[in-house]
């Protein structure tokens, strides 16, 4: 292809910048109030600033009529009522909530913005906000080089995003993914920006292909869509925290997810039959290796034709199911939207008949290829569509079917643009729009008409979705994997930041696949990635057609020993996992994280990309590359207990760790709990031990809630749940935990709890003021 060839850099080549004929929005005219804020007139276009809460501000300029104030999908919030005062002096006018301060400048128009201490957050650069001739709005902003930038979705490169400019734009890209590899199947148009220590967020509300550039300039950030209006929201932070808490408030926020979802998940393109299925599983079984789900790809259909199955191969896909259920196993087959263009095929025919695929204003259906040949794609903007789509998936669930795996939904079509005509019109829900300006919702509606059928049919049980492509808000349907990437080493690098970047975005539950798609894995690089796999949030092996067979045991018997291992520990830590799933679920908080999550005001935490914490307590330090056993791990404030051998760490230093194969180096904050359960073939089988690892501290006091429910219905929506609310207080004379029971009805199998302390040191441990007894520092006390 051309842009492959020197040809990309050919010198007649160089586009005509952004800039030309730009526009800006020159002085303020006049302004007045509206509910929830003001709006503002000026030369060259208007400004609508909307107060969504105190701390949560939109803002809106359209150069050419009114701003409109209506929602892309990604917005679940409603504007709450919000104290807003208004003041007004000749040369700006301040808006201030109690946790944002407004100042909006007259002449030239100008909209600063600082937090509720008054420290400056998103300030306007000297060229502010405007437009161009070729339809461009274009946002300026005042950066310092020092300022973070985390987020972006699913990015390669480093953690930190200073000094790189990236694209949205919703792609299939199965070349490999390079740092400068932009952009990937995911579009998530936010950042959370980081100065001295203060977090504050950016949702750009534009579905267009948009632009985010740190790089160009030291002092200037830059956003910028193809159309649209510049709309945008402002989170106030100031902790990450709260920026995920405001950004998750705007987008939503997920499910509590099945607990078999968390579990290990098998795959490969393909299991092509369903002897090669049973197979698979029994060798799980045998090996007793724990196994949650295993995922059908594209051969287990009929001429690749979705919603049917390949009778040669897979002649009773019921009993399948439902054997593999028995033992434990969910069946996760691949849905694509592309359609099959087959007159005999219902499918196509109904959705032709119904008028549900994606066509041209003048009404010509399109039409591209992709695995099944020529496919039609159902305009899944339209919630007639949505629900079309979404009812089909009567033939999964009938089957016993309650996980669905949504792949090529950028959409991808195998042609030079790698998508669907941009001149393609979308019904858009009555107000009908290109594939320009809607291609990067396509995945993100995709999942609603998917998991909205699957909910429907599944009687209270909990559908999981997994989905390549999305947009801001896709966390609301679907656990998202990172695409197809290679069996490299650096690849098992990237894959780190891409995901805490992800959960920084919104996106709690992702992972990328394990072992790595393309390309032939091997035994070392397979047995650390499955190490840390077992601690992503998503934790699935996947790899390509052609490439070598990567289940655990494919490389003899002592990388499978080291592999089961890992995959059983991630069973173990499934208690810690699952509270941290259901506070993602509550407050959008990520489960797998960046140190500088945890520690905002630490800058040497800004930019480690090869470390995360789970939750809040445990740090993770892995091997990221062959033949190495020693690495440097840099410890955050705090004292860190090495959780297989106890050695301990002081914190706010870098301490050279070793770790051999069969080690994957965890800490555990010391002062602070951690739930463990036990090893199981399945999470089917049922939670029998229970116990709450507390790592003695000095003089620290830990808050933290334990999380239970039946783990497959949606019942704890109604309240049938478990939350054990601990704190643990730490003192030269003694441990003293305090549990008390917070809401919920649910009550699980185990009754008592088991508290092994860890460092107790002849202290005496108190619970609720109560001193135990205990054998080698082991209580054991009832449920609250
Ligand atoms: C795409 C997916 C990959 C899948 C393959 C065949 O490349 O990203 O995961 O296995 O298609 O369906």
């Amino acid at each position: 292809m051309l842009e492959d060839s020197s040809f990309a850099i050919h010198p007649g080549g160089q586009s005509e910048t952004s800039e030309s004929g730009y526009k800006q929005l020159g002085d303020y005219v006049r302004h007045e109030q509206v509910e929830g804020g003001a709006a503002f007139h000026c030369i060259n276009g208007s400004v609508k600033v909307l107060f969504y809460r105190s701390d949560l501000v939109r803002i809106i300029m359209n150069p050419h009529q009114e701003p409109s104030t209506k929602h892309n999908p990604a917005v679940v919030a409603e504007r709450e009522e919000t104290v807003v005062v208004m003041d007004e002096e000749d040369s700006h006018i301040l808006l201030t909530t109690s946790a944002l301060h407004l100042q909006i400048e007259k002449s030239p128009f100008r909209i600063h913005i600082s937090d509720g201490s008054g420290r400056p957050i998103v300030t306007e650069y000297q060229q502010g906000m405007g437009y161009n001739s070729k339809g461009e709005v274009i946002a300026f902003k005042d950066c310092e080089e020092t300022d973070g930038y985390y987020g972006f979705g699913e990015k390669a490169g480093f953690l930190n995003k200073q000094g790189e400019e990236y694209t949205m734009w919703n792609t299939d890209v199965y070349a490999p993914h390079n740092p400068e590899t932009d952009p990937l199947y995911q579009s998530i148009p936010y950042f959370m920006g980081l100065r001295d220590g203060k977090a504050y967020g950016v949702f750009f509300h534009n579905s267009y292909e948009s632009t985010f550039d740190m790089k160009t300039s030291r002092d200037v950030f830059s956003f910028k869509a193809a159309g649209g209006q510049l709309d945008y929201f402002v989170c106030a932070g100031p902790s990450p925290k709260e920026v995920l808490e405001q950004y998750t408030h705007l987008t939503g926020r997920m499910a509590v997810p099945p607990k078999w979802a968390l579990g290990y998940h098998q795959s490969r393109y393909s299991y092509e039959s369903e002897t090669e299925v049973r197979e698979v599983v029994k060798q799980f079984l045998n090996k007793e290796i724990p196994l949650d789900a295993l995922y059908l790809d594209i051969h287990y259909m009929d001429g690749y034709r979705v919603f049917t199955f390949n009778k040669d191969q897979f002649a009773d896909p019921k009993r399948l199911v439902q054997d593999l259920k028995d033992v434990g196993v969910h069946v996760i087959p691949i849905v694509d939207p592309g359609v099959k263009k087959d007159p005999e095929y219902s499918v196509y025919v109904d959705g032709i008949k119904e008028g549900h695929f994606c066509s041209y204003l003048e009404g010509d259906l399109y039409t591209g290829d992709v695995w099944p040949g020529e496919s039609a794609f159902p305009d899944f903007t339209d919630e007639r569509t949505r629900k079309w789509w979404g009812d089909l998936h009567e033939y999964y669930t009938e089957l016993g079917i309650e996980g669905i795996w949504n792949d090529m939904n950028e959409p991808a079509v195998f042609n030079e643009t790698k998508t669907m005509d941009v001149n393609v019109m979308h019904r858009n829900d009555g107000d009908p729009d290109t594939h320009r300006a809607l291609h990067n919702l396509y995945g993100l509606q995709m999942g609603k008409a998917t998991v909205d059928g699957l909910t429907n049919q599944l009687d209270g049980k909990r559908p999981f979705l997994l989905t390549r492509a999305g947009y801001a808000g896709v966390q609301r349907y679907a656990a998202v994997w990172t695409g197809d990437n290679r069996s490299f080493w650096e690849h098992l690098q990237l894959s780190l930041p891409m995901v805490m970047n992800l959960g920084l975005s919104g996106v709690a539950f992702s992972g990328p696949d394990v072992g790595g798609f393309a390309h032939d894995t091997n035994a070392e690089l397979l047995t650390r990635w499955t190490q840390v796999g077992a601690f992503t949030p998503y934790f699935r092996n996947h790899s390509a057609i052609g490439t070598v067979y990567q289940e655990p045991w494919q490389f003899g018997e002592t990388y499978e020993e080291l592999m089961k291992t890992y995959i059983r520990l991630r069973y173990v830590f499934m208690p810690h996992l699952y509270s941290l799933f259901y506070k993602a679920h509550l407050e959008g908080e990520p489960v797998m994280r960046p140190l500088l999550y945890e520690f905002p005001e630490d800058k040497k935490t800004y930019n480690i990309n090869d470390q995360f914490m789970l939750g809040d307590n445990v740090l993770i330090a892995p091997i990221l590359q062959p033949s190495v056993t020693d690495r440097a791990v840099y410890f955050p404030e705090g004292t860190w207990v090495d959780y297989f051998n106890g050695d301990v760490y002081e914190g706010e230093e870098t301490h050279l760790v070793h770790a051999e194969l069969d080690k994957l180096p965890i800490f555990v904050k010391r002062g602070s709990l951690l739930p463990q359960g036990s090893i199981k073939q399945s999470t089917k089988e049922r939670d029998d031990g229970l116990s709450f690892h507390i790592y003695a501290g000095e003089h620290e006091t830990y808050r933290t809630t334990f999380y239970d429910d039946d783990g497959e219905t949606t019942n704890y929506v109604q309240g049938e749940k478990l939350e054990v609310n601990l704190t643990i207080e730490s003192s030269d004379s003694e441990v003293s935990v305090t549990l008390e029971r917070g809401e919920g009805t649910y009550r699980p199998n185990y009754e008592q709890l088991v508290l092994v302390v860890h460092e107790l040191q002849g202290r005496a441990l108190k619970v609720n003021g109560v001193e135990l007894d205990g054998v080698d520092d082991v209580f054991s006390i009832p449920l609250p």
